[in-house]
């Protein structure tokens, strides 16, 4: 039972890439231990209990970003863009909810990737398949498609300069809830959900306003100007997640200092599995996905070996059905969840049980059926009486058609048109915030059934 940061090593792993050369692998591992860490123990101990406040009701957790961050668009304004819609996203729940919002980005580490099948065929073609811009190159020639150790390199490059941009970004002034109406990019303004949102901006100010008639300006709350935002991906390349694995000199505990939390993905919670080895060492606020093939023995067994303490804000259950199965899945492991006394925090993803192919050939999907798991989500922690905690979505502050539907009305012609993501469709920016307001109401119902009035 006695874990290292490398006991991972000698346990089965799946969704393992194959270097040639494990000895420069090895090397670019060596380097990365001698790097800064890119987070701190303090602020990942800050994130669990914040997430422990999720777990007792008293907070909303909003986590997206992402499919796969890619070197080729790593730029400045894409950074800001997702962060300010998950600012957008975050007010209109902060103020349409009534909730504390606990905000986390699938950002500055969101490289690697799982693959169903090792292979990618193409007419006679195959090639080892694309496993995240840290991992190997997404271009279909067998050169690209060779992991290179490098790459996990220029992994971390880009994830330092990622949070450095953050951290200005929500620290130093932008994040200013006087900044509300200045959040709107130019093409959200003219759709439907960038109406509602000026709408919402308005009264935001409104409120502002008289509070700072009341002497509450920036300069006596800084609450106001700032914002705590946090960083997570998942820990699927365990080497880079061990590199950056260290010792937090006032705890003695070990901290995976690459996020403040990471997530074990569906394909890789195996109990005996190298992935759960690995997390269940390392302090940080976890994550596991939940598909529908989890069985009750298997929640409570992971459960209880990632957190045998039962910490609240330890774990969260990132849930993604499908929106056809959620009630037939939901309500049972709700139940292990209570009957075992666990103290978890109920996230919904949305996207991952709602992928279809297009008439035209693309991975998208169908945002009528994002809406509906969400509301399933909803709807069973109601009838429950536990907490629809928080969110998990794949979204983009640019305006790309990859999901359909939506106030936009995106459909499946409009796909081709930009369609940009390097695996999984993401919501664009109007379709995120359309989300957060539905959320909002939803977070509404729920404190009002809890307040005791009938909805
Ligand atoms: N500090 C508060 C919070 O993070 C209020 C706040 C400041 C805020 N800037 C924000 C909320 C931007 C949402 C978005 O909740
Ligand atoms: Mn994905």
């Amino acid at each position: 039972m006695a874990w290292s940061p490398e006991s991972w090593r000698s346990k089965p792993i799946l969704q393992l890439p194959t270097y040639p050369d494990t000895e420069a692998l090895a090397a670019v591992e060596n380097r990365l231990r001698t790097h800064p860490p890119l987070v701190f123990a303090g602020e990942a101990r800050n994130l669990m209990s914040n997430l422990a406040q999720v777990s007792e009701g008293k907070a909303f957790l909003l986590q997206g970003g992402d499919c796969a961050e890619s070197f080729a668009e790593f730029h400045a304004d894409n950074i800001r863009d997702t962060l300010r819609v998950l600012l957008q996203m975050a007010v209109v729940l902060t103020f349409g909810g009534a909730v504390p919002v606990v905000k986390v980005g699938r950002i500055a580490g969101q490289f690697a990737k799982p693959r169903s099948d090792d292979f990618e065929t193409r007419g006679d073609v195959s090639l080892p398949s694309y496993r995240g811009d840290n991992i190997n190159g997404i271009e279909f020639t067998p050169e690209a498609r060779i992991p290179d150790p490098a790459r996990l390199m220029e992994g971390y490059g880009q994830s330092a300069a990622t949070l450095n941009l953050l951290r200005a970004f929500t620290s130093g002034g932008y994040a200013d809830l006087h900044n509300v109406n200045r959040w709107m990019l130019g093409f959200i303004d003219k759709s439907p959900a960038g109406e509602q949102f000026r709408g919402l901006a308005q009264r935001v100010s409104e409120a502002l306003d008289f509070m700072r008639a009341c002497g509450i300006t920036p300069e006596s709350v800084p609450q106001l100007r700032a914002t705590d935002f946090y960083t997570s991906h998942e820990a699927l390349f365990l080497g880079y997640e061990q590199a950056l694995t260290r010792v937090d000199s006032t705890s003695g505990d070990w901290y995976d200092t690459s996020a403040h939390m990471v997530w074990i993905g569906d394909r890789t919670r195996q109990l005996d599995g190298a992935h759960v080895e690995f997390c269940r060492g390392i302090k940080n606020p976890l994550g596991f996905k939940c598909g529908p093939s989890i069985t009750n023995d298997g929640l409570a067994r992971l459960c209880e070996t990632l957190n045998p303490d039962n910490l609240p804000g330890r774990i969260t259950l990132i849930c993604r059905f499908g929106a056809d199965k959620v009630e037939e899945t939901l309500p049972r492991l709700i139940r292990v969840i209570k009957r075992e006394g666990f103290k978890v925090v109920w996230s919904c993803d949305p996207m991952h049980g709602n992928t279809v192919k297009s008439g035209t050939g693309y991975k998208t999907r169908p945002f009528d059926r994002i809406l509906a798991e969400t509301r399933a989500f909803f709807d069973v922690h109601r009838a429950e009486g536990t907490h629809a905690g928080g969110v998990h979505f794949e979204m983009t502050g640019q305006n790309v058609t990859e999901c359909l539907g939506g106030a936009q009305e995106i459909s499946e012609e409009d796909l081709e048109k930009r369609y940009h993501t390097h695996c999984d469709p993401r919501l664009n920016a109007s379709q995120s915030i359309e989300l957060a307001f539905l959320l909002a109401e939803s977070i509404r119902a729920e404190r009002m059934k809890d307040a005791g009035f009938s909805v």
